[in-house]
């Protein structure tokens, strides 16, 4: 592959629903960096999809009275139309149902079963229906699965095994050697955990009788593909493998690969075990982000929660929709996605930082200079510093999109804006345009604010290239390609050109829901302490008083729960990982018969963190989960609204 070449992919989406903001997340994400690198100036190749065949799309098709093809033809459209909206530049689509995807895999199979890396065996385990997975005895917990907890099915059958098992210690080694195969660490961490115990063989057969939506085994018509060995497939079908040769060799390894962490084994553990049968390179980078939240839940389509991302576009605009997904998310972390987040992230971002620099602009230049961009003079230490602050944030963004941190260059950016702002209430534009002013001083101060947008809008350009391009236009640089190029250098805007008039480019929202956040931020916090008088106030039975200052000497904070899972042996027991604000403990707690664990993941909680260490089956818990009691039922103390780990509870 050309070394300058950029192939960047995402999940081929399921067609079993239609596709909510998860969905939009990743391939707004990919889309960005795409952008980016063919501002960058190299080959750029962007692929995504859907995914078509499998018992999920079969299901829904029957529950929808369709034909699974049917189903597809229709949800295909969905998301089609979706990433028009989103102003997604995809190169390519892949629908795993078209012939040149399907004729590659069943080229793979008849190689893969030639060579003896694919054979027959007779299988006899369990098997979990919504997740399409074959368990051990060992796997599983009680019938259940010990992935997602629903019962488990018995199965024997004769089926079709693809080698995994021998590519293992290969798979160790190269992930050791290769540390940019996975990314973030936590995931890589991830998964040489999971190949700390043997692995399986991966069965890639379903017999017809009991799924027959899938592609036919070249070997064997009584059965279909397994949906994953089908689906990983679609990225390298897309480019050309065994097809056309000149192009896969261009594009094939993928520079990025990116996915949710919900499917990391898939493509940490099957997909290079695939490629390594197959005599294939590996991606340069399988990169997992987190989840979108929503409370505390991971938004899926299973459980209902999803935020339509066509409405949120449509009634906030596409531009700040992406611009808010790409700066809220720390990539590899989760994020909560609440209205009231977005609404403050628009109205502080947009419509103040950026929109008051452009109108304040535009408004001085229409109204003091003829509508013509002034030339500037010698620069100042204030003109300086600006352009120093704004040529760094250039550095910052470029080490962000090829450190997968876009929150980090989309923050720098925010910080030139608001130094753009002092910068212009410092130097007092419009007192220098008033009669007897100083018009020199002023054209610089314009022109050093209007060159700040510039470089600012072709920063933004990726994220935000409708709203971006109207700015361009209104500042007279419309002929100016927002190249990366072009942002080491300060100074060109030709000083003459027309400048437009442009409303507000982000109008404030105001909205009736997002109004108690806002308060709820700049309210003061805990007021002084309270003077607790004696006999004051009645107590429950035996409950004794104590002085504020023996509260205070309970070190509450809120915490976010990053793993979860049952202590063996020990029914009551869960063994916690929690982010306290920059640190992480281990928390060993009683909540078992009340939390499957994987739902306790993402939740924000609140921690005791300065309790003694204690060590509770073998295990040490440093702190303490809050959680109220009633009855049977327990629940845990959360927090109500979006806090970060680590903030004080008191
Ligand atoms: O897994 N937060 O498809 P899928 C962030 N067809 N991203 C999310 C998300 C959330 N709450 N929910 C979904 C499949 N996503 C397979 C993939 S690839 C060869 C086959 C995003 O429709 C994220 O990228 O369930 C996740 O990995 C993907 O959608 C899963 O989409
Ligand atoms: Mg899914």
């Amino acid at each position: 592959m050309d070394r300058q070449a950029f192939y960047v992919t995402t999940p081929i989406y399921y067609v079993n629903d239609r596709p909510h903001i998860g969905h939009a997340y990743t391939t707004i994400l990919a889309d960005v960096l795409a952008r980016y690198h063919r501002l960058l100036g190299g080959p750029t190749r962007f692929l995504t999809g859907t995914d078509e065949h499998g018992q999920k799309v079969q299901q829904a098709a029957t529950r929808e009275g369709l034909t699974p093809k049917e189903q597809a033809d229709r949800t295909v459209v969905r998301f089609q139309e979706l990433w028009k909206t989103l102003e997604i530049t995809n190169d390519d689509f892949i629908r795993t149902t078209e012939p040149r995807h399907t004729s590659v895999v069943k080229k793979i199979l008849q190689d893969l079963y030639t060579r003896g890396e694919i054979y027959r065996a007779d299988y006899d385990g369990w098997y979990c229906v919504p997740c399409e997975r074959f368990f051990t005895e060992k796997d599983i917990e009680g019938q259940s699965c010990p992935d997602c907890h629903r019962p488990v099915e018995r199965i024997q059958e004769a089926n079709y095994f693809f080698r995994m098992s021998r590519h293992q210690q290969w798979l160790i080694q190269y992930i050791q050697e290769h540390p940019a195969f996975i990314q973030p660490e936590a995931r890589r961490n991830e998964t040489l955990g999971f190949l700390r115990r043997p692995l399986t063989d991966l069965c890639i057969s379903r017999p017809k009788r009991r799924l027959n939506w899938g592609i036919e085994l070249p070997f064997d018509p009584d059965y279909v593909c397994y949906v994953w060995f089908d689906a990983l497939v679609n990225y390298i079908s897309a480019v050309g493998y065994l097809a056309d040769d000149a192009a896969f060799a261009r594009w094939w390894p993928a520079s990025l690969q990116l996915i949710g962490k919900d499917i990391l084994t898939t493509h940490t553990v099957y997909w290079p075990t695939m490629l390594h049968a197959m005599g294939l390179p590996l991606p340069e980078t399988v990169f997992a982000h987190g989840w979108w939240l929503v409370g505390e839940n991971k938004m899926s389509k299973t459980d209902g929660n999803v935020v339509n991302p066509m409405e949120m576009a449509e009634r906030y605009g596409v531009d700040a929709f992406r611009y808010f997904l790409m700066a809220e998310m720390v990539l590899g972390q989760d994020a909560g996605f609440t209205e009231e987040a977005f609404v403050r992230r628009y109205n502080t971002d947009l419509a103040n930082d950026l929109g008051n620099v452009l109108s304040r602009v535009l408004h001085l230049i229409g109204a003091s200079c003829g509508g013509k961009l002034p030339a500037a003079g010698a620069l100042g230490p204030e003109e300086i510093r600006l352009r120093d602050t704004t040529l760094a944030a250039a550095e910052t963004m470029r080490g962000a999109i090829a450190g997968m941190r876009l929150d980090l260059g989309l923050a720098a950016v925010g910080g030139v804006l608001r130094e753009a702002n002092r910068y212009i209430d410092g130097r007092k534009p419009w007192a220098l345009a008033k009669a007897g002013g100083d018009m020199a001083a002023l054209g610089t101060v314009l022109y050093t604010a209007a060159e700040t947008l510039r470089i600012v809008s072709a920063l933004l350009f990726p994220v935000m290239p409708g709203k971006m391009a109207e700015l361009r236009a209104a500042l007279g640089m419309a002929h100016i390609a927002p190249d990366m190029a072009g942002l080491k250098e300060w100074g060109r805007l030709t000083p003459g050109v027309t400048v437009g008039a442009v409303q507000a480019l982000f109008p404030r929202i105001r909205s009736a829901a997002a109004a108690p956040e806002l308060q709820a931020k700049t309210a003061p916090v805990a007021a002084a302490a309270p003077v607790l008088k004696k006999d004051a106030t009645p107590l429950p039975e035996g409950v004794a008083p104590i002085e504020y200052a023996d509260f205070m000497k309970v070190q509450l904070r809120t915490a976010r729960i990053l793993t979860a899972e049952k202590v063996p042996a020990a029914d009551k027991l869960l063994r916690l990982t929690v982010d306290i604000g920059g640190a992480t403990r281990q928390i060993v707690a009683g909540i078992s018969q009340h939390y499957a664990p994987e739902t306790l993941i993402g939740k924000t909680v609140v921690v005791v963190v300065n309790l003694k260490p204690a060590k509770i089956r073998g295990l040490e818990s440093q702190g303490m989960l809050l959680a109220a009691t009633s009855g049977g039922t327990m629940r845990i103390v959360t927090v109500d609204g979006d806090l970060p780990p680590g903030a004080v509870v008191k």
